[in-house]
């Protein structure tokens, strides 16, 4: 025994306050961003079939989901909205009352305190499906841009701090802070998701959102999950075109990227949790498979300890309530 030479790790996991004396990584109810999403239409308080407990909400009825998300000590939200109606031009997105800009202004005169996070994006009120202007089944990139300024400017209207563009055409950074500048929203920052590659794991998200592609994927804007390289240059061109933030997205089959990412660059780096790996989390949970908060848990730090600063996650709820529980 005593020639045998070796260090002991265990010294430090003894008991409970010994680890965490020594813990790494922490999760705050201050790192995560809770997604809502808002239809248009009266008393909507619908459940998506594809993501459990997600619920698209009506505006009379955004004042109680606002409490309780207020209560449990959730400090920033990102709006999705669902319209209506939907058109090429994708119109209702830049709409002064568009149903984003409607929510933005109710949460913002009744929770100023709450940080609003507008998703700009195109895909949810274009009749194709697409991110982008489509033109003899192409998306079009340089037109694009003008709309999604557009958008961000009438999200800025509205009162969103601040602007998400998510819909990955080249120059979107670029033009959304030309157009905030010359509206004179110059303190209004932009979260770009600047890494954002093509998944299958937004397949619930697409349920909820209404946005699914009619026709073709979006890989000729969305990353190749295969790359790398690639994300660096994506994120690198954000920030010289002038993100605040620096958006991961999907999260868990990218912790890599988002260290990557990370070490790099020195903007606050945002993981995406997204709608399927939520979905996959929920249903195991409700078979009786797996620990739902243990997994969750485990799986929102294991971000953090990749690089990421904060979490867009449908888990926000739970997880808040969980860490009041601690
Ligand atoms: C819109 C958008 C998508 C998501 C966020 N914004 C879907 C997509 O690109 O198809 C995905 C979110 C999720 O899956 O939770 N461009």
């Amino acid at each position: 025994m005593s020639e045998l030479q070796f260090n002991r790790h265990r010294r430090l996991r003894q008991t409970e306050n010994m680890r965490a004396l020594v813990r790494e990584t922490h999760l705050r109810k201050e790192d995560l961003i809770y997604p809502l999403f808002v239809v248009e239409g009266e008393n909507i308080r619908r459940l998506v079939p594809s993501m459990p407990d997600v619920y698209h909400i009506s505006m009379d009825n955004l004042q109680a989901e606002m409490d309780e998300i207020v209560s449990l000590g959730i400090k920033s939200i990102i709006l999705f909205g669902v319209p209506a109606e939907k058109d090429e031009m994708g119109s209702q997105a830049y709409h002064d009352h568009g149903i984003v800009q409607q929510a933005t202004r109710f949460v913002k005169e009744r929770y100023p305190e709450i940080v609003v996070v507008a998703d700009t994006c195109l895909c949810q009120y274009t009749s194709h499906g697409h991110c982008g202007i489509v033109e003899g089944g192409k998306i079009l990139n340089d037109p694009t841009l003008d709309l999604l300024a557009k958008t961000a400017v009438s999200q800025a209207e509205a009162g969103a701090d601040i602007i998400a563009p998510s819909n990955m055409m080249d120059g979107f950074v670029a033009a959304i802070r030309h157009g905030l500048d010359e509206a004179g929203f110059t303190d209004v920052p932009i979260m770009s998701y600047a890494v954002k590659y093509s998944s299958s794991f937004y397949g619930p998200f697409r349920d909820a959102a209404h946005s699914t592609p009619q026709f073709g994927d979006r890989r000729t804007y969305q990353m190749d999950p295969a790359n790398r390289l690639e994300a660096l240059r994506e994120a690198q061109s954000d920030i010289e075109e002038g993100a605040d933030f620096l958006i991961v997205k999907p999260a868990l089959s990218y912790l890599d990227i988002m260290r990557d990412v990370k070490d790099r660059f020195n903007a606050p780096v945002v993981a995406y949790n997204v709608s399927g790996e939520y979905s996959m989390v929920k249903a195991a949970a409700q078979n009786g498979w797996i620990d739902e908060k243990g997994i969750v848990m485990e799986k929102l730090v294991s971000m953090k300890r990749a690089g990421a600063d904060l979490i867009v996650t449908y888990h926000a709820k739970d997880a808040a309530r969980w860490l009041s529980e601690s």
